[in-house]
């Protein structure tokens, strides 16, 4: 049997690729130091099945090399969800997010070097491409970040390919544009925008757009990051290959509420503030890569995890209306 190694497992995707594993009866090990994620989201993810034979918990942080070390001792293919996942909150505090998505990446590609892991899956980011005029993304693009957490991510990447060289490592870079769906954290200034739009929608309050709302976005609902994860540690495709997951279509944030007041039968009010730093303008995937070499198809249209997403808010608003864990480092 495959075991399987989560880090960030605790987290909105992670847990949803944890669920996913579980669904199929594979062993899945989490591991996660709650400095966004959530208990809430391994019990999602993994059950009464925790603790059990198939569904292990490590609390650690990446960065503690010990805690890596046993995390991946075992283990055949690591999905490595972990890090700061914020463009706000990386600007406010670059070294933080350098430090866990940076120092703790190459922690944990270490560690799976040396257990002999079969693949590492990366969670990469679109934020890699920075605000260059060019649409749709394609690999080919050179890297050009704009945020600092953007540079975090673009950094593990390039570890990630440089371990695929130097070590022989079998390495493989999943970009996510905008993912959305249950579990997302709403609570905090920094969370994504649907999140945010979602539960003011069911809190009937009005949302804020920064800037016109003529932002677009290539919102991808979770189920098909969790498609494109699964595609991508089993296919066989060369060490260190950079993959766009996404949807490759469009939506502005204008459409976003819209779609929302359809959805619920009532116009999400909207107030307009300053556009935020470090945030793009577009963002849209060519993928025709990740098509050709996992067979990886979008199958969960945005309405479609629009309408599952704002469900799932609907249900558990008290729950995720809790105040956020702060980040211990
Ligand atoms: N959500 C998106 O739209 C999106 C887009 C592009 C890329 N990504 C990437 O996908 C991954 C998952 O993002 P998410 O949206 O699920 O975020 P999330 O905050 O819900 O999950 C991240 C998880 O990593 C854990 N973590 C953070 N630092 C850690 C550390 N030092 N040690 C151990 N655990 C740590 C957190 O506690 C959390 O459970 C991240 O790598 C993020 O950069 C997300």
């Amino acid at each position: 049997m495959t075991r399987y190694l989560i880090t960030g497992g605790a987290g909105f995707i992670g847990s949803h690729i944890a669920a996913a594993l579980r669904a199929r009866g594979d062993f899945v090990r989490i591991l996660d130091n709650f400095a966004t994620g959530k208990r809430a989201n391994l019990v999602a993810a993994l059950g009464s099945e925790q603790g059990g034979p198939l569904a292990e918990f490590l609390e650690g942080d990446l960065r503690d090399d010990a805690a890596v070390r046993r995390a991946c001792q075992g283990i055949d293919v690591v999905f490595h969800e972990a890090a700061l996942p914020s463009v706000a909150r990386s600007v406010e505090d670059p070294l933080t997010s350098d430090d866990n998505n940076i120092r703790g990446t190459v922690n944990l590609l270490l560690a799976a070097r040396d257990a002999k892991v079969r693949r590492v899956v990366y969670a990469g980011s679109s934020s890699a491409y920075g605000d260059t005029p060019t649409l749709p993304k394609h690999e080919e693009m050179p890297g050009d970040p704009i945020s600092p957490y953007g540079v975090t991510k673009f950094t593990g990447e390039l570890y990630c390919r440089s371990f695929a060289r130097v070590y022989g490592m079998s390495t493989v870079i999943l970009r996510y544009f905008n993912v959305f769906g249950p579990r997302q954290d709403p609570s905090s200034p920094y969370s994504g925008v649907i999140a945010l739009f979602c539960r003011a929608a069911v809190e009937g309050r009005s949302a804020t757009i920064h800037g016109d709302g003529e932002q677009s976005r290539d919102f991808t609902y979770v189920d098909n990051v969790v498609a494109g994860n699964l595609l991508a540690a089993e296919r066989d495709v060369p060490p260190g290959t950079v993959l766009n997951v996404a949807t490759g279509s469009a939506v502005t944030l204008n459409q976003l509420v819209s779609t929302l007041g359809e959805i619920t039968g009532r116009k999400l009010a909207v107030t307009h503030g300053a556009p935020r730093t470090g945030d793009i303008k577009h963002s849209l995937a060519d993928i025709s890569r990740a098509r050709k070499l996992l067979g990886y198809e979008p199958h969960v249209t945005f309405r479609a995890g629009l309408e599952r997403t704002l469900e799932w808010y609907r249900s558990s608003a008290p729950s995720t209306a809790a105040p956020k864990t702060v980040p211990s480092a």
